[in-house]
């Protein structure tokens, strides 16, 4: 574990939404390659995770009790895939359980934990996802949930490698509240996301009331990405989906398959100005300002004396949206007058100065997103 490996939210991609249990080398190779040739790599999304189902099921090894990697899925071993997604400039990123067994059914890390952290330092993993199922009971409050997460985190700070630590821990027993100190550097807060808008709305909803606690070191995780898995939402959903998470600082782990992706889908997920929000190195989370019938105001600071707004339509026809300046800067002491340059950052476009107030249109289910350059 390096804290600064969460200066600001981890970026990159999870076997898990697109594949499930399908998982083998040429798919994480497929992958790897795509990443860096549609210029993800350069976006900033650097580890390429393996999720679930990547180990022999049947049980560790006898003598060593090292788990073992399946050799028809991964020939050369993880540490053989790690050399070859090393040599593409990313990180490799794999996982294991808080219990006996992954949710998956495969061997979980408990009463194993440094055994398997030495493995995954020796074969060159970068990232550690750590789930939550069958672990024993072992959980309903947050002294034995936490205990649980604590013992991979030791074990991980006691191999030479660094290794980011993501808890896959679902929000049981407020893990917002020890994620941190159980070493995690990000930590679900919420249940399984599925491809569906309804999904994405309910998590956002979730975050609302924790969404002060992410900070550098430590990130609420909102799930892994759900932007053109399946062809699962409309654009304009998977735009909202990609801002929410973007401006919550949420990690951004993609799930779609990158190897075969639209135009569009590239668009969003690569969109420069909009990942420069969620990598801003303040770190703040967008809060909720206001809810007006089916719209949503979120706002929040960036460095350089910046300010990021969110509004969000989540009514079925289009919406005309206001927020002034105290509204958006959350204080009744604003210069109610001053002149401010607004950009909005999906389009990539200045919209000039506003004073005192921003009025937009918002489509159904969309957001704009725009970036002001100073405060009132
Ligand atoms: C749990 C996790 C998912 C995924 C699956 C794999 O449901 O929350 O993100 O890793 O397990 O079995």
């Amino acid at each position: 574990i390096d804290p600064s490996l969460a200066k600001t939210p981890q970026m990159g991609w999870n076997s898990w939404n697109n594949y499930a249990c399908n998982v083998n080398e040429t798919v994480i190779l497929d992958v790897a390659n795509a990443i860096v040739s549609s210029g993800l790599k350069d976006a900033g999304y650097h580890y390429v995770n393996i999720d679930d189902c990547w180990s022999v099921k049947a049980g560790r090894d006898n003598t060593t009790h090292r788990i073992i990697p399946d050799p028809a899925k991964f020939p050369e071993g993880i540490n053989g895939t790690a050399a070859k997604v090393h040599a593409l400039g990313l990180k490799l990123g794999i996982y294991s359980d808080a219990g006996t067994n992954t949710c998956a059914g495969y061997p979980g890390s408990y009463g194993y934990e440094q055994i398997d952290a030495e493995s995954f330092s020796e074969w060159g993993i970068d990232y550690l996802k750590y789930d939550n199922c069958n672990n024993l009971g072992l959980q309903g409050n947050a002294t034995v949930s936490s205990t649980r997460y604590k013992r991979m985190g030791d074990a991980l700070k006691n191999v030479s490698r660094p290794i980011f630590y993501s808890l896959c821990s679902w929000g049981t027993d407020d893990v917002w509240d020890w994620g941190r100190s159980v070493g995690g550097q990000s930590w679900r807060m919420s249940g399984d996301i599925s491809a569906s808008w309804d999904s994405v709305v309910s998590i956002t909803g979730q975050e609302v009331p924790i969404a002060n606690i992410s900070a550098p070191g430590g990130w609420n995780d909102m799930d892994m990405l759900e932007v053109g898995v399946k062809n699962s939402m409309t654009n304009t959903e998977y735009m909202s989906h990609f801002s929410i998470w973007a401006a919550m600082k949420a990690p951004l782990i993609l799930g779609n398959d990158v190897t075969n992706m639209t135009s569009d889908i590239k668009k969003i997920i690569a969109n420069k100005e909009v990942i420069a929000i969620n990598q801003d190195p303040l770190g703040a989370s967008v809060l909720q300002r206001w809810i007006k019938g089916n719209t949503q105001l979120f706002s929040g600071p960036l460095s350089n004396n910046s300010y990021v707004a969110l509004f969000l339509n989540l009514g079925n026809s289009t919406a005309t949206m206001s927020a002034t300046w105290s509204d958006i800067y959350n204080s009744t002491t604003v210069n109610s007058k001053k002149s401010i340059p607004v950009r909005d950052l999906w389009e990539q476009k200045d919209l000039g100065n506003s004073k005192g107030k921003i009025s937009v249109s918002v489509e159904a289910h969309g957001v704009r997103l725009l970036k002001l350059s100073g405060r009132a």
